[in-house]
């Protein structure tokens, strides 16, 4: 049976994925890493997880709690762990015989395309840079985009309630994947490729996408769903691009000028078909859907 530790499952993304693999009809084992014994590893616990105890500081106390896992997942935060936790928890992992397979907190853009530095892509890029230094396992990075629950806010231009949407640049697809549909995704990768790790690429990049739309027929689906008109509004991309990279480079105004890029456009070279073949395995929710089930109201009419 394969077995899967999770670093972070117990975080806003890891209580969807660390679920998912419970779930999975593959059944995993489970090994949730954690620093605490939280009520949320309690939960977890209850749905047939194993938990370990875990001091991201002391290596040996990582290569413990990884010992004899065959796939090692991070879903640890960005804002909070930087790459000072990250390369650490990842060096002690490469020494860790059992693991064949890495999945690094990644879950974004895909920051191949970011060619300025910037605070939380650089330490994204220096977790993959110790991870493609070596070729014994295998590294699989997963890109989605936005996830829809997070993403329909002011802090991207977007404001329902105040009935606008507002692009950079120009009005390009943008790539929504929804919470549970990452988790089923994860799960479904880590099954497909414990199960034949030599056929895995030695670095792999997924780039995955519930659905791809752009912000004007953002405004089209919410307007439809409130009986009410979204204005859609515009702003040069050369000027917020430069006003962005002279300031401090705040990772939601970045994405905003990579959308009107077509930097964050799964759908171009997407990894869905690797994922789930013709669909066939979950239906991914679209953005319309997500929009029908909240009711037209993005945190709860909030913003
Ligand atoms: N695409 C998007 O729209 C989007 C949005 C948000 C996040 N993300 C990405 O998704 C990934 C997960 O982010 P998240 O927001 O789900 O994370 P999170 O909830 O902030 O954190 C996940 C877990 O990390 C552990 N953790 C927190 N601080 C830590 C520290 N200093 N050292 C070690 N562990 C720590 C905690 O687990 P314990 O307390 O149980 O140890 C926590 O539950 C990140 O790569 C992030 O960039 C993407």
């Amino acid at each position: 049976m394969v077995v899967v530790a999770i670093a972070g499952g117990t975080g806003y993304l890891g209580f969807n994925v660390t679920p998912a693999l419970l779930s999975h009809p593959s059944k995993p084992t489970v090994r949730v890493l954690a620093r605490s014994r939280s009520e949320r590893v309690q939960a977890l616990e209850e749905q047939g997880a194993e938990f370990r105890l875990v001091d991201y500081k002391d290596p040996a106390s990582v290569a413990a709690a990884v010992e004899g896992a065959d796939v090692f997942i991070s879903t640890i935060g960005t804002k909070e762990a930087g790459p000072e936790v990250k390369v650490p928890l990842m060096k002690a992992v490469l020494g860790v015989k059992s693991v064949k397979i890495i999945i690094p907190s990644e879950f974004g853009i895909d920051h191949r395309a970011v060619d300025f530095p910037q605070k939380d892509w650089d330490g994204k890029k220096a977790v993959m840079d110790v991870l493609t230094s070596q070729t014994e396992k295998k590294i699989i990075s997963i890109y989605t985009g936005l996830f829809m629950e997070g993403s329909f806010g002011p802090w991207f231009g977007i404001s329902i309630k105040n009935k606008y949407v507002e692009y950079i640049g120009s009005d390009e697809p943008v790539s929504y994947t929804s919470l549970s549909d990452v988790g089923r995704a994860t799960a479904e990768i880590v099954a497909k490729a414990a199960a034949s790790p030599a056929e895995v690429p030695a670095a792999l990049y997924l780039r995955i996408c519930g659905d791809s739309v752009r912000y004007s027929e953002v405004a089209t689906i919410f307007g439809e769903i409130n009986g009410t008109a979204i204005e859609v509004r515009h702003k040069n991309l050369a000027q917020f691009k430069e006003t962005t990279l002279d300031g401090d480079r705040n990772t939601a105004a970045c994405l905003r000028f990579l959308m009107g890029q077509g930097d964050l456009n799964h759908s171009k070279d997407c990894g869905n078909e690797w994922v789930n073949p013709g669909g066939k395995k979950w239906t991914w929710t679209t953005v319309k859907d997500f929009a029908e089930e909240i009711e037209g109201k993005p945190f709860g009419g909030e913003v």
